[in-house]
């Protein structure tokens, strides 16, 4: 089960969002927000590969969002850099990954400290990477399900913020059950980015 929403008094939270590919995570949290569960708002997106769906749902949503392509830059760190100046443009106080495919570096993770979020398709610790639902699969787990977690410097390793688990089901292919474990991801982002400014 997704957790219960927080009780929140502060702010509004500025949440920049960064996303490689479909964007559904980022269309949950903005339908939070406008359903009025979620007191934020996404400032932009940040998008790193030209024909990511993501950039169409944010134009959909009335959302700024910006393309910013790894492949224009020389290292990993200026293309953080890149990332920080916009996000700080927008003035994002929070940066929340979503479907982001990218490693991050310190040039990232400091200016934003612990608000740095991403959610992950697997019960970390278990399965981290990029083949976590195929991983699941072979290994025959019962369960899996997927993690809201801070961001730090070792790959799917912060601490954890939320979890939901989902039932692997006789006959599963990775589409299936990632596609069920996504279903829990859109319930669960939302809730966790209030848990994680209450957690503060
Ligand atoms: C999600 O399954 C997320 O857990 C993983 O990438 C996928 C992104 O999906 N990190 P979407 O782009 O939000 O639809």
């Amino acid at each position: 089960m997704p957790p219960d929403w927080p009780e929140y008094r502060g702010e509004p939270l500025r949440l920049g969002v960064l996303a490689s590919g479909k964007g559904s995570n980022f269309t949950a949290i903005v339908q939070a927000i406008g359903a009025g569960k979620l007191p934020a708002i996404v400032t932009g997106v940040v998008y790193n590969n030209p024909e990511a769906p993501v950039r169409e749902r944010a134009k959909e949503a009335g959302v700024p969002c910006a393309l910013i392509n790894h492949r224009d830059y020389p290292d990993r760190e200026s293309f953080d850099a890149a990332i920080v100046q916009t996000l700080q443009r927008w003035g994002a106080e929070w940066v929340i990954m979503a479907g982001w495919m990218r490693q991050a570096t310190t040039v990232l993770l400091e200016p934003f400290g612990s608000r740095i979020l991403n959610i992950h398709p697997s019960l970390l610790p278990s399965f981290p990477g990029t083949r976590a639902v195929e991983q699941a699969l072979a290994a025959g787990v019962k369960i899996t399900g997927c993690t809201v977690h801070r961001v730090i410097l070792a790959v799917d390793q912060g601490p954890i913020i939320a979890q939901a688990a989902v039932p692997v089901l006789p006959g599963d292919t990775v589409a299936t059950l990632h596609a069920r474990i996504q279903e829990q991801e859109h319930r669960l982002y939302p809730p966790a980015i209030l848990w994680a400014a209450v957690q503060e």
